[in-house]
């Protein structure tokens, strides 16, 4: 099907520059007519969650299945120079053990995501004796059952070759150099603008600070599992992927086999938030054993084994310079940022890119720096630019403010740029100064007493923050085919992915709006490479690029049918079906071009910054009060307040799930949330689930979510921003900043804990 479906690219490609314009001229005209926060609407697929009809990737169990475990690096660094399985193979039920030597050569080379390949490791699997990070795959047990597989493993003896390893900021070994020296496939520039320096040096008040952000890792509630079956020759896949496609590429290029005889099949993804794009190391060797003895191979990560096989959110350092006038007008803006990565993959988030859009600064100065360490390559994982580097800016804004005398929220609104001083872009939208004003009283800003350490509740200390959060509004390429029935049902078939976000209920609302028809009667097809390909669930895009997409389709049979908007298309139809695939193509991008790459697996983002006419942004504003107690120092945050406008709302219901869901990973994020290193050994130390802690109800007792309608056809036709991510953006710095103004401590290392509060008391 596939194949086919290559074969039409030069007819789809001039179908979308046809519709192209036609496109915008409806879509626009008639979103006008439906209003901007659109109706609050269940999941279509809350009942077989909730039942548990869902069948995750992990429920499948192939009859005859045999169950692999792998065997993982006891070290960080080092070399292999015997491996003995003699014991290892008497654990009855064991059926093959694979390490380096019967692996060698059988796996092709993967460059990363974002760097022409497909994996989140360019490391091969299995593919010689040397050691690159604690946890790396290095051999692989395949038994009759679990239990063997596992006990098996677990009686292999390695014998090492072990070095020291680097493992963090600061540690001797560490080899640092610019982004802008090592992107390999991509020229990265670091945004620069006028003289910063004087600018600096020659204004009256300024701020100059380091920050810092911890290692996070996704831990999703579904564990990490793949199983592959061979039949005549074709590989099915069974593994919980937010790319589909991206894996099927993949792996067949891992294989050496071309990627029509790859299907991926993955209808539910429970958690994820990036960890679930990128091909990883162990869903090759799984294949490969599949392939070898001939029948399904089922293997599940165990939590620890996700900590190290799969990506985790890269530990950051910053140092931010900001100096302003007299008057609170920002004169210049500096940033470096400094990333950790593997020695493998100069993995990055770059997050000045979008930062530099911030605010009204005259001159600003910016500079990436990647340090290698003999860790994993990290990957992303929810606003993966924006949770360090806006953490860094954000908080630096409020010691800026206050050294101005201005409060935070006039501080902000006095810098605002509805033109970004870098590149001289305008936004298409940007309603920062709203998202202040609403946010603020909606909060009771107005109650806050400027003076540090002066609110106060009994034995609480009471503490109010403010940070902004932004988001870059993306698409990415996506076909789909859109079936409608003559009896009075449709059907709607994307390989896009829903990892609890609402991508389903969002497909079906949009088709069944603007068919004419009830959404419940609109079949959705997702999570399934067989599917006609849509986008990877990553930077926000999802609902932006879906909805634009089917919408285009729709309007299509509309047309076909000639049943004007607004009438039920399936009153024209009195038998049959008439059906719709569409390859649909972000408008800033070569339309011919970008749709090969996608049905390569290779999506390209766009939006953004990237816009040659305009910025696409999505903002917002979170307040917080925090309260930590006088003489424990406690840390509580009783209420939050975010305001967001991220353009039209497609489902308030989902919208409001996405945002709340944000503010309180944000609450983690600020108080909670770290994986612990041993920097001896480069492992991490808390890599499991009982150790990971998260806010829960009764840390939680007031979430608000505003969202401000917000009329914005030129981000894209329809006007839909997206807001899987913007809601984690900033919670941080607000509570970081809200703590500030409890206590008089300025913390600005993540997360803040007790001991952060404490009075510095001489140790003994
Ligand atoms: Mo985000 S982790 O780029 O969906």
């Amino acid at each position: 099907m596939a194949q086919d479906e290559r074969k039409t690219e030069p007819d789809a490609a001039a179908r979308i520059r046809e519709t192209q314009a036609s496109l915008a001229r409806s879509r626009s005209a008639q979103a006008a007519s439906v209003p901007l926060i659109g109706p609050s609407t269940a999941r279509y697929e809350s009942r077989e969650k909730v039942t548990g009809q869902a069948r995750y990737a992990g429920d499948v169990g192939p009859v005859g299945a045999a169950y692999a475990y792998a065997i993982s690096a006891p070290v960080a660094r080092g070399r292999i120079t015997r491996m003995d399985v003699s014991d290892a193979q008497r654990v009855p039920g064991v059926l093959r053990i694979y390490d380096h030597q019967s692996m060698k050569g059988r796996v092709k080379p993967l460059a990363i995501l974002g760097e022409g390949g497909y994996a989140a490791t360019s490391l091969t699997p299995m593919s010689g004796p040397d050691i690159a990070h604690d946890g790396q795959i290095v051999g692989l047990v395949v038994a009759e059952s679990y239990e063997a597989a596992r006990e098996a493993a677990n009686r292999v003896k390695l014998d090492i070759q072990a070095t020291k390893p680097s493992a963090c900021f600061g540690d001797p070994g560490l080899r640092t150099r610019p982004l802008s020296e090592v992107r390999k496939t991509k020229m990265w520039k670091d945004p620069k603008v006028g003289n910063a320096d004087a600018a600096f040096s020659a204004a009256p008040l300024k701020v100059e600070a380091e920050y810092a952000t911890p290692t996070q890792h996704h831990n999703p509630i579904e564990l990490y599992s793949t199983t592959c079956m061979w039949s005549d020759g074709r590989l099915t896949i069974h593994e919980p992927s937010a790319g589909v496609n991206i894996l099927k590429h993949g792996v067949a290029e891992q294989l050496g086999i071309v990627p029509e005889l790859v299907d991926v099949i993955s209808p539910f993804v429970g958690g994820m938030f990036g960890s679930k794009v990128a091909v990883t190391s162990r869903t090759v060797v799984i294949a490969l054993a599949a392939r070898d003895l001939g029948r399904p191979v089922k293997c599940v990560s165990t939590r620890e084994q996700g900590f190290t096989n799969a990506t985790h959110r890269a530990e950051t350092r910053h140092k931010v310079k900001l100096s302003c006038g007299t008057d609170g007008r920002l004169a210049s803006y500096g940033h470096e940022g400094s990333e950790l990565t593997s020695r493998t993959d100069a993995y990055t988030v770059n997050g000045t890119q979008n930062t530099v859009h911030m605010y009204a600064w005259p001159a600003l100065d910016t500079k990436v720096l990647m340090v290698e360490a003999d860790r994993n390559t990290p990957g992303f994982m929810r606003s993966p630019p924006e949770v360090p580097y806006m953490f860094a800016l954000e908080v630096a804004m409020d010691e800026m403010a206050e050294k101005a005398g201005i409060d935070p929220v006039k501080f902000r609104q006095i810098n605002d740029a509805q033109t970004s001083t870098y590149e001289n872009k305008r936004f298409t939208s940007r309603s920062v100064i709203q998202c202040l004003n609403q946010g603020a009283t909606a909060f009771g800003w107005s109650r806050r007493n400027p003076r540090p350490g002066s609110m106060r509740d009994g034995d609480w200390l009471v503490g109010y923050g403010v940070a902004m959060a932004s988001y870059p509004t993306v698409h990415v390429p996506a076909a789909v085919r859109v079936r409608v029935l003559a009896d009075g049902t449709a059907a709607v078939q994307i390989a896009a992915h829903d990892p609890g976000t609402g991508a389903y209920t969002m497909a079906a609302m949009i088709a069944g709006q603007e068919l004419g028809i009830d959404p419940q009667k609109v079949r959705v097809e997702m999570g399934d490479s067989r599917l006609p390909p849509g986008p990877l669930a990553g930077g926000s895009n999802t609902t932006a690029s879906i909805c634009n997409a089917i919408a285009q389709a729709c309007s299509n049979i509309r047309v076909r049918l000639n049943v004007a908007p607004g009438q039920a298309v399936t009153m024209a139809l009195t038998s049959g079906a008439v059906e719709e695939y569409l390859d649909w193509a972000p408008p800033g991008l070569e339309a011919a071009k970008a749709m090969t790459a996608n049905y390569k697996g290779q999506p390209e983002f766009w939006g953004g910054a990237a816009g040659a006419d305009a910025l696409r942004f999505a903002f917002g504003a979170e307040f917080v009060e925090v309260r930590v107690h006088a003489r424990t120092r406690e840390i509580r945050v009783p209420r939050i307040t975010g305001a967001f406008a991220a353009g039209r709302i497609m489902n308030k219901r989902t919208a409001h799930s996405q945002l709340m869901g944000g503010l309180i990973w944000g609450i983690g994020s600020a108080l909670h949330e770290a994986t612990e290193i041993d920097r001896r050994a480069s492992k991490y130390v808390n890599d499991n689930i009982a150790e990971y802690l998260i806010p829960v109800n009764a840390d939680i007792p007031a979430v608000e979510v505003i969202m401000i309608p917000e009329d914005d056809r030129e981000a894209n036709a329809l006007g839909i921003k997206g807001v899987g991510e913007l809601g984690n953006v900033g919670t941080a710095a607000a509570i970081a900043n809200a703590v500030y103004h409890a206590t008089g401590k300025r913390v600005r290392d993540l997360p803040i804990r007790i001991e952060n509060l404490l009075p510095d008391v001489k140790r003994v």
